[in-house]
């Protein structure tokens, strides 16, 4: 996507095997890049979320993980940088997958050529990433086009956290389709759920927007019901950190309450993701690792202060307890479908199988 008229990726490959990334934590104020040059710098950028978004957090493993083996490609290099990257967020699927499938690519190779190759993988785990944005925009896309047809009226879509193209390597997940509608001339309106503690949405949804040209609004992330109750709200699309395969949607916390207000409005909610955000080896989402983030997100907010510095505060009297679990399940039966690559399906275990038969036989 572009930022004031230039193509850009969040990661892509820079001069001798290094990767650079956007740094999500300087955003919308600053527009910075960082390089990733080993394991270790990998791992910190995940953990430290300068990149963050489930396809973004597998991307960069599958990175780290190459990076890992320029000097050593031992079979027990594998092994440690594969548990390092692994530790750095627990709730993204896609972080796991994306190590498989480079860890699956070199298994058979001399270690001579398993640097080269991971790189190689890296490249194409980002190129798919691309491409099933790509077509995860089109298909709801449809379902976009159908809410305005009958009166080519603007379509108003609210969405929780950031899962657009910051989140992937391009297009994103959730806001795809609203770019594709607003390229192909349908009016569509975004209500930009701040997302707090860490403001994903104030901070990275509504600039991509807004770079985008997007018309959206962010508003707190209690404002939802009452705008659904209002009729202001036509449909929800969130993105996912990981999605059982009966369909139980795992996202940024406070997507729960959505689907709840949603169900309550008759408002339709999507949830749109690639399979790398499936666990097919779990069926219960209750099962899903939430991962607990440090208390200073919530007790502190940041922010660019009149001056033009950014700066943190601090928002809770000192001594108050706080807890900072980031993510929660929304149950299948509270999602009214789910936008893939391959198309939009019913959230259940019928309806991913129906659009993925190949994991009938896997199991
Ligand atoms: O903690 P984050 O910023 O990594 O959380 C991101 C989200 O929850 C996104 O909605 C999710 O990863 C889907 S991204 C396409």
């Amino acid at each position: 996507m572009k930022i004031s008229g230039v193509p850009y990726r969040t990661l892509w490959p820079g001069e001798s095997g290094l990767v650079r990334v956007i740094d999500q934590r300087r955003l919308p104020f600053e527009l910075v890049t960082l390089d990733l040059k080993t394991l270790e710098d990998a791992a910190h950028a995940i953990k430290t979320m300068v990149v963050r978004g489930a396809p973004l957090i597998g991307a960069t493993a599958a990175y780290g993980l190459a990076l890992a083996l320029r000097t050593d490609a031992s079979d027990r290099r594998i092994e440690e940088a594969s548990k390092i990257l692994r530790a750095t967020r627990p709730t993204a699927v896609n972080l796991a997958w994306a190590l498989e499938r480079v860890r699956r690519a070199i298994a058979r190779l001399d270690p001579g050529q398993r640097f080269e190759a991971a790189l190689r993988e890296a490249g194409d785990i980002c190129e798919a990433d691309v491409e099933q944005c790509r077509s995860i925009g089109a298909h709801g896309l449809e379902i976009i086009r159908r809410l305005a047809k009958p009166s080519a009226r603007r379509v108003n879509i609210l969405t929780h956290c950031n899962a657009g193209w910051l989140a992937c390597v391009d297009w994103g997940t959730a806001l795809a389709p609203i770019y594709m509608a607003h390229d192909a001339g349908i009016p569509v309106h975004v209500w930009v759920d701040e997302t707090r503690p860490r403001n994903q949405g104030a901070s990275l949804t509504a600039y991509e927007l807004g770079a985008h040209g997007v018309p959206h609004t962010v508003i707190v992330d209690n404002l939802g019901g009452l705008l659904m109750q209002r009729g202001e709200v036509d449909m929800v699309i969130v993105g996912s950190d990981r999605t059982t395969a009966c369909g139980d949607v795992c996202n940024k916390v406070g997507t729960y309450l959505k689907a709840l207000a949603a169900r309550d409005n008759d408002v339709p909610f999507y949830a749109a993701l690639p399979v790398s955000t499936i666990d097919w080896s779990l069926d219960n989402g209750r099962d899903i690792e939430i991962e607990e983030r440090s208390a200073s997100e919530v007790t502190e907010v940041s922010g660019r202060t009149a001056a033009g510095e950014v700066a943190s505060v601090r928002v809770v009297p000192d001594g108050s307890a706080a807890l900072n679990l980031a993510f929660d399940v929304t149950p299948a039966r509270l999602v009214s479908g789910i936008i893939t690559e391959r198309g939009v399906c019913e959230a259940s275990r019928e309806g991913l199988l129906r659009l993925y038969p190949e994991r009938r036989r896997t199991g």
